[in-house]
This record gives structure tokens, sequence and C-alpha cells, in this order.
């Protein structure tokens, strides 16, 4: 045991009436005394609901974590906070991330812990739990939920999200029978687990691996496989070492790693979620880290993993070849080899003999998918601090082009109007969706990938470029413009564009051009007036006085700047 005081010694410790305090409720759990007697306390901290499906799993695997911090002689407490259920919560998880990374921050640093085993799962609950640990920087060690079984319609293999959106085209397109979509619905989710494509959930449980932050193995594990608690058990060990040798979280989170977690993105093919999402935690640790990053760090790493929603497999067949530690292997120097892991050894140790099974799902540098398939950041006119594209989910032909603008003023002028025949749309044109950024959404919805206008849809068209503020699903793909910022809400350029105005997309070029005169632009400028926020009181109020732009990864500004929070005093 390390000579160091250790935290949750100032609550349990001593003969007066607080530890007392501390001690004799605690006792009303069945708690024996010995417990108390300064062994690291480790919290489970819990994002497990029944309104999160993607992570109802998770009493069980916390269970399976405290076998292990009691068999290393810890004391593991397990605690609930808010949680975030993708597919329920509305208007959207992204306007809560912030909120719970609060609730995760708070129940941490005033209880008393010596260190965190996260569990997380759907898409915001991972990065929402690593920022609000991140800013207490205990000892602290992430398990994801792990990727549902593949999904199978009747002979067809079927990728959660992906699917929804190509069936529900489909019936748009009279290609499908509602009773047909309805009876795909309980054959996508047929596991406990999140989504198993390779969106945004098992791209940041990628990412939870790539950073160092998880175990090797934690991305890829099916959430059903036994082997996913025996990592959870062995993580309750380890997690125990890490209170013994003072592993912080600050010590994994450097900027190799998330150099590490970019291009491992890349390779993955992993969501444009991300992008944010890693600004947002690396300013929690004041690991400096900008857009352009994500261009040149991974735009020209090669594409090695085949999954929906660009390619054919699911995560249970990335696990079966390899899972992860196979891609950081085949990176080879592209990784930064001497990164700490939490399990207390480095990025290369953990991953030198990894082996890969299946080279159909996981190809090689010198064979891979796609040659250059990083996130590419654009700038230009019509986004003067940064727009992103994923050009692997682009049909090619799109990633050089030009075309008149169709502008819808926000999400209920576009459902309304898209598939009105009147709408004049060709394959050509451009859609705009303004007002749905961090601001104008609110909450920065994943509506990016706007619906091929019906009329098109029946012509055959399946892909158009799309610009706007917001987010896209990462199990959705397509030609879509994202992250555009500043956002229209706040009076960015993008809230400028009117309809027939001729946008340029040059991928290669990286570039986003409004073919408006300036003078134009000006005049338009001097006649936009902003609209009122919906938020009067509460949370949303909160929100909106202090969300951060995009580029600067949504966090609040009060969360990621300003000095340390004392530790609470015991009494
Ligand atoms: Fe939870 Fe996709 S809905 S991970």
């Amino acid at each position: 045991m390390a000579k160091r005081k250790l935290r949750s010694t100032h609550w349990f410790a001593g003969e007066g009436k607080d530890a007392f305090n501390h001690r004799s409720w605690m006792k009303n759990q069945g708690l024996p005394h010995h417990l108390f007697d300064g062994r690291p306390v480790i919290g489970i901290c819990n994002s497990w609901s029944e309104l999160t499906p993607c992570n109802a799993h998770f009493r069980k695997i916390a269970e399976h974590v405290k076998r292990g911090v009691y068999e290393a002689g810890g004391f593991p407490l397990e605690f609930p906070t808010m949680s975030l259920g993708e597919t329920l919560m509305r208007p959207t998880t992204m306007l809560f991330r912030n909120l719970m990374s609060m609730d995760v921050e708070e129940s941490i640093r005033a209880n008393p812990l010596d260190a965190v085993v996260l569990l997380a799962g759907c898409d915001k609950t991972t990065p929402a739990q690593l920022m609000g640990a991140a800013s207490v920087d205990l000892p602290t060690l992430m398990i994801s939920g792990g990727p549902m079984l593949n999904g199978r319609f009747r002979d067809e293999t079927i990728g959660s999200g992906t699917h929804v959106w190509k069936f529900s085209e489909m019936v748009r397109a009279g290609e499908m029978s509602m009773a047909d979509f309805t009876a795909a619905e309980s054959c996508m989710s047929r596991s406990a687990g999140h989504c198993m494509t390779m969106g945004t959930a098992s791209t940041m449980a990628s990412m939870v691996e790539a950073l160092g932050i998880g175990m090797p193995g934690n991305a890829a594990i099916p959430a059903v496989d036994s082997r996913r608690y025996v990592l959870a058990h062995l993580a309750g060990r380890r997690i125990v070492e890490m209170v013994k040798e003072d592993l912080r979280m600050s010590k994994i989170l450097t900027r190799k790693a998330f150099e590490n977690a970019i291009r491992v993105n890349a390779a993955i093919g992993g969501s444009t979620n991300a992008v944010p999402h890693l600004l947002a935690i690396a300013g929690r640790v004041g690991v400096p880290l900008k857009l352009e990053d994500f261009d040149e760090l991974g735009a020209r790493v090669p594409l090695l993993v085949d999954l929906m929603p660009s390619g054919r497999f699911l995560m249970e067949d990335f696990f079966y070849a390899g899972g992860l530690p196979a891609v950081i292997r085949e990176l080879g120097d592209l990784i930064h080899k001497d990164a700490l892991v939490v399990n207390g050894r480095t990025m290369g140790e953990n991953t030198a003999d990894a082996p890969c099974w299946n080279r159909e799902v996981i190809r090689t540098l010198a064979k891979p998918l796609r040659k250059s398939a990083g996130i590419a950041v654009l700038r230009g006119n019509l986004a003067p601090d940064g727009a992103v594209i994923k050009p692997g989910a682009a049909e090619p032909h799109l990633l050089r082009h030009s075309g008149p603008a169709i502008v819808f003023r926000d999400y209920n002028d576009m459902a309304a109007r898209i598939d009105d025949p009147a709408l004049p749309a060709t394959k050509d044109s451009i859609l705009v969706l303004q007002n749905a950024g961090p601001q104008g959404g609110p909450g920065m919805p994943e509506w990016g990938q706007l619906p091929i206008p019906k009329k098109l849809l029946q012509q055959g068209v399946r892909d158009m470029v799309r610009i706007s503020d917001a987010r896209m699903s990462g199990t959705s793909y397509g030609a879509c413009v994202l992250h555009v910022a500043p956002e229209s809400f706040v009076g960015g350029p993008l809230a400028l564009v009117q309809d027939g105005d001729r946008i340029s997309l040059d991928v290669p070029g990286r570039r986003l051009t409004l073919e408006v005169a300036e003078e134009e632009l000006s005049r338009r400028r001097a006649a936009w007036a902003p609209r009122p926020s919906i938020y009067g009181r509460g949370y949303g109020a909160i929100y909106a006085r202090h969300i951060m732009q995009a580029n600067e990864g949504c966090d609040f500004d009060i969360l990621r700047d300003g000095p340390p929070v004392p530790e609470p005093e015991i009494h």
C-alpha cells in the first residue's frame, strides 16, 4: 500500500463523530467495519438506465467490476449519474452532454473516492463521463458497454441506424412495404449493447481504447460476450493498482494519446462526432487540440476497417477479426507506441503481437480500403471557423461540386418542404439547413444528413451535397458538410445563404465557398436579425449563455476555463 494518504481516509479514518457518521450510515448496507481500514475506495460511475437501452445491462457489468476490486483489496461503491439515451431524449442528447459531465464531475469530487471506473456506452455517455472525470483527475478507467450482436433481417445482415436510414428511404421510394419495415425493428436490435455499426458509440468506445483510458480490447467485445465481463473483472483489479501507482487521468490523456485517437478514428472510418467530443475532452485536461489537427493528423491515414455505415461488416465481425489492437498494430509508426495505457503498459507493448484473423474486415496498410479517409476540415467564406466532412462516406463525384443552394430556414421548414414536388431540386442542387447548430438546434442535433427529396429518390439519386451547422449520426452517410462554424443562429455566414446562391465544395482543396460578392453579403449581414433564444430559465438558459461553438468542442466556457475547483473540506 502506498504511504500516501488516500482521499477516502478524510471521510472514513479516525475516531471522532464525523468518521462515525460517515461509516455508520454506510454500514446500513451491510458493509463490515474492516472495509473502512484505509483500502482504496473505488467509485463505479454507472450510466445505467432503462431509458438508455444501450446501457441497460450495466448493473451486471458493475457486479463484475466489484468482484475484481474486492479481489485486489479495494472497496467498490457503485453510484448512478444522469444517463443519455440517444434514441429517446429530445431535443437531442448533445444538449445534455455537458450537464451529465457536471453530474459526473461533482459526484466524484463530493464523495470519498480514490479512483473511478466509468461505465459508458450510448453515444454521449462516453464523452460526458470522460469530460467530467477529467476535471477531477483521479485514477480513472473506462469500460465501454460493448456493441449489440449483428442485426439480421431475413437473410440480410443489418446495422444499427444505417439500415434505418436505408430502409426508410426505400419505403419513401416505394421499394419496401410498411409491414417489412416494422418487421425489421426487432431484427436490428436483438441483444444488449450499443449500436453495432461504426457509429458514434463504437467510435467513442474505440477512442477510449486508443486514448489508453480503457483496457486493451475494450472497443469491440460484444456486450453479451462473456469476455466483456472478464474485461470488467480485470479492470476492477487493475483500478486498485492504479490507486497505488497514482496513475491519474492526466498521465494517460496526453497530446500523444489524442494524436493516437485521431489517427485510429481515421483508420476505423469513425464518426465525425468524435471531433467535438475529443476537442472537449482535451479541453478539460488542458491538452492543446484544434480542429485542424484532425485533418493534419488523420486525413491521410488509410481506411483499414470495412464496417458500416461506409463498409460491409459490423462490430461483432470486427471483434472476431482482432478488434482495435489489430488496427493499432497495423498502423505501425503512425501510432505513438510509448503512450501509456491504463493497464500499466504502453500502447506499443499492448499491441505488438495483436493478431488479425480476417483481412476482409481489417485491411493492411499496404492494401487499405481507401488510401486516405480521415475527416477533412474545410474553410472558406461560408465556414470561417471551419466545417467537417467525412469524404469516405460521400459519393466521390460530389467531393468537388458546385451547385445552386436550396435553403431551409430550420428543421421544421425542411420537414415541411423536402418532399414537395414543387421544390426546385435537381441532383446538382446543394441542400442547406440553417439554425441547427449548438445554439440554434438547440444542441446541434444530428440533422446534417438531410433527406434526399422524394422526387430525386424516385429518379435514383442517392447522394447530394448537404451543408449545415448540425452534426450527423455516426451511422449516416453521404456528402454532408457538417459543424459549420460560426453557426447560423449567431450570425455566421451560413445565415446569409439564399435560394439560388452558388456554393462550391472542394474537398481536395479543403474549401467551402459561397460564390456571392462580399458587397452583397455585407448588405445581407446588415439586414440579418437574430432569433430569440427559446430558453428563459433553467438549464437551457445556462446552456445558451455558456455553450461554445463546434470548432471548440461545444463545451461550456465555465467548464473548460478557470482555476481548479478545490477539494471539499471534510468535517
Ligand atoms: Fe445508443 Fe446508438 S442509440 S449507441
